[in-house]
């Protein structure tokens, strides 16, 4: 498996990521931005993804968004292909994102969104800390990606101060071992469960994974 920075010869792929990755959101009924061919290959031509590939295959991608002036960083897109899927390459491709992005913006903040519980372990262990909202970005255009989110409603319920998704930020000027403090993925799939109890309406409880 290679995991590499994509560049101009990894063009061809943005088609099959673009797919993969609306084939997934729609399996898992959430309504993620779609990331269009045109978008994908953007990002790769400004050295800012990730791709792996087995041989000629796509296996998986990870892109960078910058927020605030460069001030803030989201690894965005995240997706592996369901064959490669539970080896553990999302977390290598993380991990390489996670690198490249700290080289190339090294005073950013990097955080991330999520409700899915393989990204919160994945980026638990690269050392991001659970945090509300107000300490991410207020960048507006980070907050317009979750306008097509099914939970949007429960955000501007609560003035975008909480939602179904866990914030988690990693501060390159905070640079402590996380895994001295008492966050696990345990706490941290408890977490998701008391948001989904009190954040949600009683019809919405039945659909949500
Ligand atoms: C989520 C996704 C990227 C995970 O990819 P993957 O290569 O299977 O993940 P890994 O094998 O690296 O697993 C990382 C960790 O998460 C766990 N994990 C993987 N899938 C999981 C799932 N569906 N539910 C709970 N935990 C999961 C793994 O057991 C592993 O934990 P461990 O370190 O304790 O062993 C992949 O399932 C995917 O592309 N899904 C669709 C798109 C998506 O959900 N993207 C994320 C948007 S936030």
């Amino acid at each position: 498996m290679e995991i590499v920075i994509a560049t101009h010869k990894h063009i061809k792929y943005a088609n099959i990521i673009s797919e993969t990755i609306d084939k997934s959101a729609e399996q898992r009924g959430t309504g993620i931005a779609k990331r269009t061919p045109d978008y994908i290959e953007t990002k790769i031509i400004n050295g800012n993804a990730i791709i792996a590939l087995d041989g000629n295959d796509f296996a998986g991608f990870c892109y960078i968004e910058i927020f605030s002036n460069k001030n803030y960083v989201v690894h965005s897109g995240l997706i592996v292909h369901e064959n490669y899927r539970k080896q553990g390459l999302a977390k290598k491709i993380k991990t390489k994102v996670f690198n490249h992005s700290k080289k190339r913006y090294p005073d950013a903040k990097i955080f991330g969104i999520t409700t899915g519980l393989a990204v919160m372990k994945i980026n638990y262990e690269l050392g991001y800390k659970p945090v509300t909202f107000s300490e991410l970005t207020d960048d507006p255009e980070f907050w317009k990606g979750c306008k097509t989110c099914t939970n949007y409603d429960v955000l501007q319920r609560t003035q975008k101060k909480m939602c179904l998704c866990t914030g988690m930020l990693y501060n390159p000027e905070h640079n402590e071992n996380i895994k001295e403090h008492a966050y696990n993925s345990k706490t941290l799939s408890r977490l998701k469960r008391i948001k989904q109890v009190l954040l949600l309406k009683k019809s919405d409880k039945r659909n949500i994974k």
